[in-house]
């Protein structure tokens, strides 16, 4: 069994045997109480581009997130109101904005990380990197310094959130929507400050100034805070241990090992769509009111275990950040966290002293990963 399968199975005793079991029936497989289940990378694509598979409508993200929320934080939302909110949103994350930020926030936490290895300390990736994927998120939604306390008090209010969602989820009960609520009202609270202080150097202040309105200003730091914090903090630690168990390290082509890490982890395993209109999925009729699970997991694992020369074909390009209209809009800021994280850990050789996976969280990820340079 590898590292990888310990993780799932630590985080989903029950769900990951039953979801590796679905891919072996094919690549469309209705599963009562779940949904239509898709588990082929092909067969994926085509329903993200579909317009009428949608995020808004019963049994989607929306049902889950709406309540808490609000209804326009891209993540629930459809059409044309989508598309202008994606637009005015999306200069906030190009490139070179989001490389600016994460090279502020991280500058100082990597040069102590750095520092530590070389004194030959054993540390733990895991902590480390929930306290830097909460600083960039504590500074996308507002905050100007962050303690690394507040990063970390973030970081576990956000897994307290997201802990709350199983594959068979469908709603929240009404005490989920009241603590999650209150996580985010807090998150809502930071992004108004920022979003009045009407600095054009901060995500908020530049919501602002794109001409978006409070309300959506909160619920857009609601949504980056709930995508953007768990799925790069936990990606890391992983990333770096599948590379130490292959026997890579220093030398190797980053990109291309960050992608194929991503291939094997897909830290969002799943996506769910409702269906709006009669349509076919892979041959597969479904209904208005079906619900779509797109296993991501089974597209991306069908194509074999980690493999540093694989290239990946067409169908399956980056289908772990999604495709289509709803495309991870963090895409360039999860990769310039992965990025400034990882050439700083592998400058050194770095050896796992010690791992243990994380049971009952969303995400798979280990609870420790202790790391010393050799
Ligand atoms: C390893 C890191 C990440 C992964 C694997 C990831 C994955 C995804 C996926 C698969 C989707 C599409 C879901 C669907 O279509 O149902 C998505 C959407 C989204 N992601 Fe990410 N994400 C990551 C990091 C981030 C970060 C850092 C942010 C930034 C704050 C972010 C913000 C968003 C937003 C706002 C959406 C909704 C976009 C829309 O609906 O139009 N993500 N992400």
């Amino acid at each position: 069994m590898t590292e990888e399968t310990r993780l799932y199975l630590a985080a989903h005793p029950f769900a990951y045997p039953l979801i590796r079991l679905i891919a072996r029936l094919g690549p469309v497989v209705r599963v009562p109480g779940v949904g239509v289940v898709v588990n082929d990378a092909a067969v994926a694509r085509r329903v993200l581009m579909d317009p009428r598979f949608r995020k808004d409508g019963p049994g989607s993200p929306g049902d889950l997130w709406t309540p808490v929320l609000g209804p326009s934080v891209l993540l629930n939302m459809e059409g044309a109101a989508h598309a202008t909110l994606r637009a005015k949103l999306a200069p906030l994350f190009t490139p070179s904005s989001v490389s600016a930020l994460v090279t502020d926030v991280l500058a100082q936490p990597l040069k102590e990380l750095s520092a530590r290895l070389e004194r030959g300390e054993s540390v733990d990736l895991v902590h480390h990197m929930r306290l830097m994927a909460g600083a960039v998120i504590c500074r996308v939604i507002g905050l100007g310094e962050i303690s690394a306390g507040r990063a970390l008090a973030l970081f576990a209010e956000g897994e307290r959130v997201a802990s709350m969602v199983s594959l068979r989820t469908r709603r929240l009960n009404p005490r989920q929507v009241a603590i999650a609520r209150e996580v985010l009202d807090g998150i809502g609270d930071i992004a108004s400050a920022a979003y009045r202080a009407e600095d054009p150097s901060t995500v908020m202040g530049r919501m602002r100034a794109l001409g978006l309105s409070e309300a959506e200003a909160r619920g857009a730091a609601g949504a980056f805070f709930l995508t953007g914090t768990e799925t790069v903090a936990t990606f890391v630690p992983r990333l770096i241990a599948l590379l130490h168990d292959h026997g890579a390290g220093r030398g190797i082509d980053l990109d291309l090992a960050i992608e194929e890490a991503m291939r094997v982890t897909t830290p969002t395993p799943v996506m769910l769509r409702s269906v709006a209109e009669p349509a076919h999925v892979g041959g597969a009729p479904v209904r208005p009111g079906d619900r779509v699970l797109i296993a991501t997991h089974n597209c991306a694992r069908a194509y074999g275990p980690f493999d540093l020369s694989r290239r990946h074909p067409p169908e399956l390009r980056r289908l772990w950040f999604g495709a289509g209209a709803h495309f991870c809009l963090g895409y360039p800021l999860a990769l310039a966290e992965i990025r400034a994280v990882a050439s700083v850990l592998l400058r050194h050789d770095l050896r796992i002293v010690g791992r243990r996976a994380a049971r009952g969280v969303l995400i798979p990820t280990y609870e420790h990963l202790w790391i010393r340079a050799a």
